[in-house]
């Protein structure tokens, strides 16, 4: 109900506080599952000082667009790429969405088809229902990437793009990118990579010295990445990247935007009004954090990784779906349904799809944390 009169202040967060108890937090160590994270400082302190800027104005609001295309700039850069073009979005979802419409603007095609692995996020399931694009899906192999041979006997006049994923949503699995990107250049057909949570994760795990295909921009076939902060940069939600390699990708999914304070603009983003403080919040975390700051959180997660899955394999009656590619340990047990049910009814933030439990050394995500989850999947796997 609509309330007559206005409650205080007081009175408001207090009944906020009490509806929203039944939430996990991230601070709790409760939340396995996900691949969002309790902010950095920072950029919740630049998110509250910038809450009014608006990116769909950009003429209202002129330094912050100027600061969002050096966020662009610098994720290009870490993506192998001097000058990218593209946006700070919603998020992971918006960005493929962008892909894929660029992609079907370009190819001009009647009937456009897009080739991407089964494995693929379902935000592709949206692109094409909203695009009237046709998704062709392409076989994985054993160790769960993407099947190229099967990619490429799946290639028609019809198809406008190829999608390759470095980081998936399930198993962190990264697609074979050099071979998908010879294909691409071979056929003429762009190459989209969605690394909404390997962008911020492989090149710091490169550097590392762990074994990682190829991904970025650096690849010659690849037109276009997702690349989203609002999962390992730490920045708040919402906050997702879009780059393109190349201006008439961008151009070929904007409209123009006339009565706007900044005279005629061009808005290729979905959302008209957008967060300009997400925008500063990355620029804030990756001028904070820089290269070193980022492999330093990498580093953890990734050694935390390899600990949690030599754990799990020492449980009877648990196993790895594959050895963890990134920062996401997946496993399964005999009588999935209950094991799962009966960890969340002890409070865990997990939930098992596709057949398994999908960890994500998020940096919220402590050892002691999973030293007390294991310590109840071993108890439930066993009792079951
Ligand atoms: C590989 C991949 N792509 C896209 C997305 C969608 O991102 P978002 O939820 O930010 O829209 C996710 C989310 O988990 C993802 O894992």
């Amino acid at each position: 109900m609509f309330p007559r009169r206005g409650a205080s202040e007081k009175e408001v967060l207090e009944e906020l506080e009490e509806k929203t108890s039944p939430d996990l937090t991230f601070d709790s160590g409760r939340i396995l599952g996900s691949m969002c994270t309790y902010p950095h400082p920072l950029a919740i302190e630049v998110v509250r000082r910038y809450i009014d800027r608006n990116l769909g104005d950009p003429g209202l609001h002129v330094g912050s667009q100027r600061v969002e295309d050096e966020a662009v700039g610098m994720l290009s850069e870490l993506l192998g790429l001097k000058r990218g073009y593209g946006h700070i979005v919603s998020g992971g979802t918006e960005a493929n969405i962008l892909a894929v419409r660029a992609f079907r603007n370009i190819a001009k095609t009647e009937n456009p088809e897009l080739i991407l692995p089964a494995s693929a996020h379902f935000s592709f399931l949206k692109a094409s229902e909203m695009l009237g694009v046709k998704l062709v899906w392409a076989k994985l192999r054993e160790d769960y990437s993407v099947d190229v041979k099967d990619v490429e006997a799946k290639i028609t006049d019809n198809t406008i793009g190829i999608v390759g994923i470095a980081g998936t949503t399930g198993l962190g699995v990264v697609d074979d990118i050099p071979a998908l990107s010879d294909l691409a250049l071979e056929y003429g057909l762009p190459l989209h990579v969605d690394a909404a949570f390997g962008g911020l994760v492989i090149p710091f795990a490169k550097k590392l010295g762990y074994k990682i295909p190829d991904f970025d921009f650096r690849l010659k076939g690849v037109k276009s990445i997702t690349i989203d902060p609002h999962k390992m940069g730490m920045v708040p939600i919402p906050a997702g990247g879009i780059i393109f390699r190349e201006k008439r990708f961008l151009e070929a999914i904007s409209v123009p935007a006339p009565y706007l304070a900044g005279g005629k603009v061009w808005q290729a983003t979905i959302t008209g009004t957008r967060p300009g403080a997400s925008a500063l919040a990355v620029w804030a975390m990756i001028k904070h954090l820089g290269f070193e700051g980022y492999k330093e959180i990498v580093r953890r997660a990734m050694e935390l990784s390899r600990w949690f899955a030599s754990e799990l394999k020492r449980i009877p009656g648990v196993y790895l779906i594959r050895e963890p590619v990134l920062n996401i340990v997946s496993f399964g047990t005999e009588n999935l349904k209950e094991v799962e049910e009966e960890l969340k009814r002890r409070g865990w933030g997990i939930s098992a799809h596709r057949g398994y439990v999908r960890i994500v050394m998020m940096p919220h995500v402590k050892k002691e944390h999973l030293e007390a989850f294991l310590e109840d999947l071993r108890g439930v796997v066993k009792a079951f």
